[in-house]
């Protein structure tokens, strides 16, 4: 049988198209002319990409899409309240209105374009936007990010207990707020993947690890009654997490455990753990760590369950391998990885009966089990 040999596919590929002649025929052959044109759509995204993400950020700096939450404002009476004047604010309507973000609409008036309403019904993404002001600062010089040629990145400066302090007492609690509330609004991305794939009532008492201001937690409380839960995480997001359990008077339900994974000893008593966008931001050895003592905090059947961005998924190799890719080189620790990859660690540290879940939207978590 002829094996299907991509190699050798792409070795001819190349060879076909790096061929002038050969290229050219192609470029102006009818038969070929969509995806000629693709390519070249693409291309032109991939060059002017920043752009888009800085028309997007203008956006959502502006509370553009908020603003037009109750429908369409004539672009005048929306550049005063923006405070930019009008031939200005008409080209970031138009810009927005290209990316589909807003609608200019025939009286010179703009309205919630598609992709401005998901935004809007998604904080999270929001969120999500605001802080990437702080990723551009280091975007500027790639090369110097790939070369880590800079000790401390903008990136880096914000997620504090990346910089592998070993003193994590020396984070001051503004720092640790800053990131806990951007990971904070963005947590319903991800719970809502968790929660619509994961049957929680198999379990008796659930323990957080690196579980922030405890917001999967509150919210799985409100489904989940008569569960007992507990949140484990550095001092000073511990203390932001007791706030608000306490605000969702949810004191009875959730504990609040304060310490460091990679210092101090899990508390036991739990029959799942979860790790919710806490391994990809530390590197092979401490991931290993990690489990080891997750391992040792389960009793004898107790499931681990892990979500973050993972690759090795269809339609997830831009949002891990380029995205995270980045983004964690610039913050100076941690990479993301494939399902493939985080089973090997998980069997490494001995758990077992190791499964990936479906989810609705890879792009934004996967979802690996396993079991003590
Ligand atoms: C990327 S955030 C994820 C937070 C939360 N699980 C979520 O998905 O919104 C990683 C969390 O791990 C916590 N963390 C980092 N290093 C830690 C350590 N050594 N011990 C305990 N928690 C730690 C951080 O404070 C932060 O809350």
């Amino acid at each position: 049988m002829i094996g299907f040999n991509r190699s050798g596919f792409s070795k001819i590929r190349d060879q076909f198209l790096l061929n002038d002649r050969l290229r050219k025929f192609i470029e102006n052959s009818v038969f070929f002319k969509p995806f000629v044109r693709a390519q070249a759509e693409e291309i032109f995204d991939l060059v002017s990409g920043f752009v888009y993400s800085q028309i997007l950020f203008a956006c959502v700096s502006l509370n553009l899409f908020e603003k037009l939450k109750s429908g369409p404002i004539n672009i005048k009476e929306l550049s005063v309240s923006c405070e930019i004047d009008f031939p200005e604010m008409l080209r970031l309507v138009e810009g927005a209105s290209a990316l589909g973000l807003l609608e200019k609409r025939e009286d010179e008036s703009v309205g919630l374009g598609f992709k401005g309403i998901v935004i809007l019904t998604k904080p999270s993404i929001s969120g999500l936007v605001k802080h990437h002001s702080t990723f551009y600062r280091d975007l500027i010089d790639p090369i110097s990010i790939l070369q880590r040629k800079k000790k401390i990145t903008s990136l880096g400066s914000f997620w504090p207990y990346a910089l592998d302090k070993k003193d994590i007492s020396s984070i001051s609690y503004e720092a640790a707020k800053n990131y806990s509330d951007v990971m904070s609004i963005s947590q319903p991305l991800v719970s809502e993947q968790i929660r619509s794939s994961y049957d929680f009532n198999k379990h008796q008492k659930i323990l957080d690890l690196g579980g922030g201001q405890a917001t999967f937690l509150i919210q799985l409380a409100k489904d989940h009654p008569k569960l007992k839960m507990a949140v484990f995480d550095l001092p000073q997001v511990s203390e932001m997490a007791e706030e608000k359990i306490l605000e969702a008077g949810l004191q009875d339900q959730i504990d609040v455990h304060k310490g460091s994974f990679l210092n101090d000893r899990i508390p036991i008593g739990y029959d799942l753990i979860t790790l919710i966008r806490v391994l990809y931001d530390h590197s092979d050895d401490n991931v290993s760590n990690i489990l080891h003592s997750v391992k040792k905090a389960l009793p004898r059947n107790g499931t681990l369950l892990i979500a973050e961005p993972m690759s090795g998924k269809p339609g997830t190799e831009k949002m891990s391998d380029a995205y995270f890719g980045m983004y964690l080189l610039a913050m100076g620790k941690g990479v993301p990885r494939s399902h493939k990859k985080i089973f090997h660690l998980l069997r490494k540290s001995g758990f077992s009966y190791i499964k990936s879940l479906s989810v609705t939207l890879p792009i934004q978590t996967g979802l690996i089990i396993a079991k003590h």
